[in-house]
């Protein structure tokens, strides 16, 4: 029986165990670059005994990131402090992976520590913003640019140009960002996505763009890596994104070569209901690997050592993914190794705290 301490081997990959590190925006870049910050908070949870250390959300494009803060890699310039990171990781036994990224019509705001408002082009924001069609987020938001063709074939070249550059940092594993009301999301979803051409209308147009994303980065990966690929199952909102799209997507998406699909929601609205509660992401995670037979990743209100322990030993996902849980314990998977009773290999220097 799979359990939460047990490695999982994704091709050539394999993982001390079933945690991974959620992707997590910091907000502490300048320019895009990785610095100090990014290697005490990315380090430490590989010190920490995590299998997989994802990068927050790393933008493919400068009109592409949340915050003028972001992390970035739409350069080779940001290469090199990325690949001191990810060696560093690899060196303590975990896997580094890195998330890529477009926010769309959700770009240029502050961050959340500054009220996560709009900035205009004087505060250091930008305009225009893009995305399916010109939809805004909310009525504070601006009305984004709908992508012409041109524009959507530039968007499929910069994840795949981040693609090779991540491969180049030397990260081993890639998850498209399509999750959470951002760009590719905002293609998938009929509330933000109104085209009328091959990339809106039905789920085969709707879907085109993430495909040909996946299928651009799939190319550039050495066939030993792991692709991943966050999505929101569920826009929580009637006539949206939901579940049944979301088994069919990842159906699709197995078949251009993706290993797991990262299991999130939400995103596209700004006020729909979320049944908050522990795990309540985790059936989407259960039904998408059982019903589009691929590897799932369950994410959302996972804390505890048993909560997670279960979901591996039941089957529901391949893979727990913890996002605020390792903000405040970043050695949560030694302290649940001890509680479990399993072995989980700590740095020697820190040896003597768990005998
Ligand atoms: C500070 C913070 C930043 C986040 N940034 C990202 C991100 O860059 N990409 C992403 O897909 N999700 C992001 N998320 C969502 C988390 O990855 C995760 O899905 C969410 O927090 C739910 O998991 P949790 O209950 O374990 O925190 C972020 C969450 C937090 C708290």
């Amino acid at each position: 029986m799979s359990h939460l301490f047990e490695p999982l081997t994704i091709r050539a990959v394999t993982f001390r165990n079933r945690i991974a590190v959620a992707p997590m925006c910091q907000y502490s870049s300048t320019d895009g670059y990785a610095n100090d910050w990014h290697f005490v908070h990315l380090a430490s949870r590989a010190v920490g005994g995590a299998g997989l250390v994802l990068t927050e959300a790393a933008a493919v494009e400068p009109q592409g990131r949340i915050s003028p803060q972001d992390l970035g890699i739409w350069s080779d310039g940001h290469i090199e402090a990325l690949a001191k990171i990810v060696e560093f990781m690899h060196n303590l036994g975990a896997i580094a992976g890195i998330q890529l990224a477009h926010a769309g019509r959700k770009a240029s705001t502050a961050p959340p520590w500054e009220g996560g408002k709009l900035l205009d082009e004087a505060d250091g924001g930008w305009r225009p913003v893009v995305s399916s069609s010109a939809i805004p987020f909310s009525e504070n938001r601006p009305v984004p640019e709908a992508l012409n063709i041109e524009g959507i074939q530039q968007i499929i070249r910069a994840f795949v140009q981040a693609a090779k550059r991540s491969v180049e940092a030397g990260f081993k594993v890639i998850e498209i960002h399509a999750a959470h009301g951002y760009l590719l999301h905002q293609f998938l979803s009929p509330l933000s996505n109104h085209r009328e051409d091959q990339y809106g209308g039905s789920f085969e147009n709707r879907t085109r763009l993430l495909r040909e994303v996946t299928q651009g980065v799939r190319e550039v990966l050495p066939d030993g890596y792991p692709l991943w690929v966050r999505i929101s199952a569920t826009d929580w909102a009637e006539n949206g994104w939901d579940i049944e799209q979301s088994i069919a997507l990842s159906d699709k998406l197995k078949s251009l070569g993706v290993d797991l699909i990262d299991c999130s929601s939400g995103g596209t609205l700004p006020h729909v209901k979320i049944p908050y509660g522990p795990g309540y992401q985790t059936t989407f995670a259960s039904r998408i690997r059982n019903e589009a037979n691929i590897l799932t990743g369950a994410v959302g209100l996972i804390t505890s050592a048993e909560q997670a322990d279960h979901i591996i030993r039941t089957n529901q996902a391949d893979v727990v993914l913890l996002g605020r849980e390792f903000l405040r314990s970043p050695y949560w998977p030694l302290e649940a190794a001890k509680k479990l009773g399993q072995n989980q290999v700590s740095p020697v220097q820190y040896e003597r705290a768990w005998s």
